[in-house]
């Protein structure tokens, strides 16, 4: 739509009345906004969700047939997705190898998503927690240790009493990668020297065990103080 300048006549015009007249239409367009113009932007056709009266219903789509599984979205393997048997109970072995890789993969995403509430250690201690948050339980219980592992995977699936569910956060592997490393978690607090090659015990004898991060230095502390 054009605006004021009316450049199809040539025939001169009172200069104030046409000034006049552009503005009144300047001013009306603007007030209709874009309702004089349809943009490629705003076609006309149903957008997802739009409403429409032409169904029953309200909708502009028809509902999926039931059953109806999209592409690569199947999940057929329920031990794996659900972590649950074909009875429903919650598996006891992990439904793939467990190796060094998954487990360095569970310690990172459990640093990430759970040690805030659960502490570092598993201990139920976390930064949160500490700050307020109600406490979660130690991993270190005979129940939590008998615990079958499909048991994890359900609580950072759905969700436990307190604590919300991490299913947006954390897709399906890195579930069970986090169960793995809960279930080194509980043996590394749990190990005795024995479970250790001769080789390994002379190791960690050797080994200097580094304290935690940063001391506090009472010493320094006393000297700044004065
Ligand atoms: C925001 C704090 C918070 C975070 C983060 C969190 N949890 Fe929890 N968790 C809790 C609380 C609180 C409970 C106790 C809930 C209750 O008993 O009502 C709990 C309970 C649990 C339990 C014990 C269930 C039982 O049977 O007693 C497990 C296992 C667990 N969380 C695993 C995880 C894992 C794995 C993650 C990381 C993906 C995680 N949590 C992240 C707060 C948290």
């Amino acid at each position: 739509m054009r605006i004021g300048n009316d450049t199809t006549t040539d025939a001169p015009r009172p200069a104030t009345r046409r000034r006049g007249a552009g503005w009144l239409l300047a001013a009306l367009c603007l007030a209709l906004g874009s309702g004089c113009r349809k943009d490629m932007y705003d076609q006309p056709k149903y957008e997802p969700y739009e409403p429409s009266t032409f169904f029953g219903d309200g909708t502009s789509s028809r509902p999926t047939v039931p059953g109806t599984v999209a592409r690569g979205e199947l999940r057929a393997d329920v031990a794996y997705y659900q972590g649950k048997t074909a009875e429903g109970k919650d598996v006891d072995v992990f439904p793939m190898a467990v190796d060094r890789d998954l487990i360095e993969l569970g310690r990172e995403r459990y640093l990430i998503y759970c040690s805030p509430c659960h502490g570092r250690l598993g201990d139920g201690r976390g930064m949160v927690v500490r700050r307020g948050f109600s406490p979660p339980p130690t991993f270190h219980t005979e129940y939590l240790k008998k615990i079958p592992v499909g048991h994890f995977y359900d609580v950072i699936t759905h969700g436990y009493g307190a604590m919300y569910s991490y299913a947006a956060r954390v897709p399906v592997r890195h579930r069970w990668a986090i169960a793995a490393y809960i279930r080194a978690l509980q043996y590394s607090q749990d190990a005795s020297p024995e479970d250790l090659s001769p080789g390994e015990r002379g190791a960690l004898a050797e080994a200097e065990i580094p304290g935690p991060p940063n001391p506090v230095d009472s010493k320094r502390l006393a000297e700044v103080k004065k």
